[in-house]
């Protein structure tokens, strides 16, 4: 069925599916460096939420001389009085509630990465996990050696980490004996106690817009990627018409001339030449010799 066309056509039919094997396998490439680098990504938005944690923790919690309009929640409240008698007051932060207003703020600004920190055992209710992250929960809890959980969900790259138990939290999520009765007070001594050292406390859970196979082929439709690959293909079309197929035809046409009885007719090839078509038409120069020479004998013969 091949036989109906040329090789110009059969060698463009080979280019054009070499063509498509080798975007394929670009795309797959891209695939896996695309999930690497969102994941790389979200690693990185956890890490500052990681710090930003430690930092509060390490002081407990972190006292504000005022609340801002749009973050009125606090853990504890103090009063005092300044050197001129003035009323002061003070609120407390504790982590997991200056890391729930760093989310609003940032998740309000980004364009791209929003956090927020979650757990199976959540205080506030608007903590609570969705069903990834509960899933992720379960992972780290079974798995303690797990570093980060990651899915994609239409379109969203998703991604956490656990945050483990360290002594410093344990003042407020070990024994409700040893808690500020300020916690007590705001979440009842029933939820997010009991924790030992190590234990999975929650998880800091990443969302990023997903990278879709139809943004990496647009990312393909750039004039420099186009151009190159015209150029490939014009360099293969002529390489091939040039080099072959017009080389090919002139031999066909004087091995047809030679066969009509032009048997002086001169054959251009070069004899230490590797390439094909100089051998075929060494060859057909062999036999046209030999038809000369069997000519000579039979005339001989024939005299
Ligand atoms: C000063 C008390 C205090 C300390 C210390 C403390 N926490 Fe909390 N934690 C709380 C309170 C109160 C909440 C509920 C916060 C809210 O309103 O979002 C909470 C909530 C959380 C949550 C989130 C989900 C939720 O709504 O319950 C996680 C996770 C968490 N804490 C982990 C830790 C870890 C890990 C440490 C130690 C590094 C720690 N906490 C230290 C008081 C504390």
């Amino acid at each position: 069925m091949l036989s109906k066309f040329g090789i110009q056509f059969k060698y463009t039919l080979v280019f054009v599916i070499t063509l498509i094997l080798i975007i394929t396998g670009l795309l797959i490439g891209v695939y896996h460096l695309k999930q690497r680098q969102l994941r790389n990504e979200a690693m990185a938005v956890a890490e500052q939420v990681v710090a930003f944690r430690a930092w509060v923790a390490g002081a407990g919690v972190v006292w504000v001389d005022h609340l801002a309009p749009e973050f009125r929640d606090f853990l504890g409240k103090r009063t005092g009085v300044d050197a001129n008698a003035k009323v002061l007051e003070f609120y407390s932060k504790n982590p997991a509630l200056a890391t729930r207003e760093l989310s609003e703020l940032a998740n309000k600004t980004t364009t791209r990465a929003t956090f927020r920190v979650t757990s199976d055992e959540y205080r506030n209710p608007a903590n609570a996990p969705d069903s990834f992250e509960t899933a992720s929960i379960e992972l780290f809890k079974n798995d303690k050696d797990r570093k980060y959980s990651d899915a994609l969900e239409n379109g969203v790259y998703r991604y956490s980490q656990p945050i483990f138990v360290q002594q410093s939290c344990l003042k407020c999520h070990g024994d409700p004996k040893d808690a500020p009765p300020e916690v007590i007070e705001k979440y009842s001594d029933k939820k997010a106690f009991g924790y030992k050292v190590g234990d999975v406390r929650g998880i800091i859970s990443v969302k990023l817009p997903d990278v879709t196979v139809t943004d990496v082929l647009l990312t393909l439709l750039n004039p420099f990627t186009l151009g190159l690959i015209a150029l490939a293909f014009l360099l293969n079309f002529f390489y091939v018409q040039r080099a072959i197929i017009a080389r090919l035809k002139r031999l066909a046409k004087s091995t047809e001339r030679i066969a009509n009885g032009e048997l002086d007719l001169p054959l251009e090839f070069r004899s230490d030449s590797r390439d094909e078509v100089d051998y075929v038409t060494r060859a057909v120069d062999l036999l046209r010799n030999s038809v000369v020479v069997a000519m000579k004998r039979l005339q001989k013969n024939l005299s």
